[in-house]
């Protein structure tokens, strides 16, 4: 099991009124602000299933030098975001469809996953406990973390004999810097098929590094990549799905088992066709970037960020970005929903 230890250094500090962390709240940008607690809760092989967690200082952690996600990377990764709405409720957006994902890819990674209740639960006790370090209105969200984690000792190549579920959170502000600036990535792939694409493993996201280092080295934001079988399709960006969109079709690759299946991706759909725009899920062949009008890249850290431009074998192809576009359609919608500002009929928010 996890022991932890090291309180959080900001977990003393607070605004004049208690209510707000001391933050500048208008510098938030995607890496880690350290909150005060963390949620943890420990499941035996023997008893296969999760017992009741609880709330620590956010901290280091111990862990046996062999456990199964440190020597053979068994663990999933989730995101989600809590945002504080004008009237001060804080809200979370579709928790259960994460918990959902973490059941899927648990079955795939041979993990014991947390039940729904236990998972939804465990978010909102992380973000109470650490409410005052949701950024105010209009100020950025609160990224929270869950992570499901091979935690037991064992040399052999095999399920560990423990597992620890974790969620820590994080306030943030916009995952990408400026304008999206990709490049397609020709030689390095993200997933293959039978592999783990189709889940949030930990390990997919390492193996991407070098892919998205020789980008920012040559001035790109991000890469594309294509699929491994052909080389002939769009995937996805590094963290992201993609749009692609031309006059009022907008097409994304099929979730066939390489593609995250994003919970933003999926409300992008659903709010498209409450919008009225027609929606492919489909092969998307990379050629389909010479002729789009726009494209925008989906997930829960990027939200949805319009592409100003995609670089493939020397060409650079530029895009509409703007208010007057479906993209920003869709954000608006999409954002207004999650902060309050558009009516949820969908019931897609939770309220802590
Ligand atoms: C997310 O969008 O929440 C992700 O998990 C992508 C990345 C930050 C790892």
């Amino acid at each position: 099991s996890v022991q932890t230890c090291e309180p959080s250094p900001h977990s003393k500090s607070s605004n004049e009124k208690g209510e707000y962390a001391n933050l500048k709240w208008d510098e938030l940008g995607f890496g880690l602000i350290p909150t005060d607690y963390m949620y943890v809760m420990n499941c035996s092989k023997e008893e296969n299933s999760f017992s009741k967690g609880t709330l620590v200082q956010f901290g280091n952690m111990e862990m046996n030098p062999s456990s199964g996600i440190l020597n053979y990377g068994q663990g999933l990764l989730e995101g989600l975001k809590a945002y504080r709405r004008e009237d001060e409720r804080i809200m979370l957006f579709r928790p259960e469809l994460n918990a959902l994902r973490m059941k899927i890819g648990a079955e795939r990674m041979c993990m014991p996953p947390p039940t729904v209740d236990q998972f939804v639960d465990a978010i909102k006790q992380t973000v109470y406990a650490n409410k005052r370090w949701v950024p105010p209105p209009g100020k950025g969200s609160m990224y929270i973390r869950p992570l499901l984690l091979g935690s037991g000792p064992g040399l052999g190549v095999g399920p560990a004999s423990e597992y620890t579920f974790i969620t820590y959170a994080s306030p943030v502000g916009n995952y990408h810097k400026g304008t999206l600036n990709l490049v397609v990535e020709e030689k390095l792939y993200r997933a293959t098929p039978g592999g783990t694409g189709g889940i949030k493993a930990i390990i997919n996201y390492a193996s991407i590094y070098k892919a998205i280092t020789e980008a920012k080295a040559k001035g790109f934001s991000d890469v594309l990549f294509l699929d491994a079988k052909t080389g002939k399709n769009l995937e996805e960006a590094s963290t992201s799905n993609i749009f692609v969109v031309k006059g009022n079709v907008i097409s994304t690759p099929a979730t066939d088992g390489t593609i995250l299946p994003g919970i933003t991706r999926k409300s992008v759909i659903e709010v498209a066709h409450v919008l009225g725009y027609q929606i492919e899920e489909r092969s998307v062949p990379v050629e389909e970037l010479f002729d789009a009008d726009e494209v925008f890249l989906t997930g829960t850290a990027v939200v949805i960020n319009p592409v100003n431009s995609v670089t493939y074998q020397g060409k650079r192809i530029e895009y509409k970005k703007g208010a007057d576009t479906v993209g920003h359609n869709i954000y608006e919608m999409l954002t207004g929903i999650q902060t309050g500002r558009v009516e949820d009929k969908m019931g897609w928010t939770l309220e802590l």
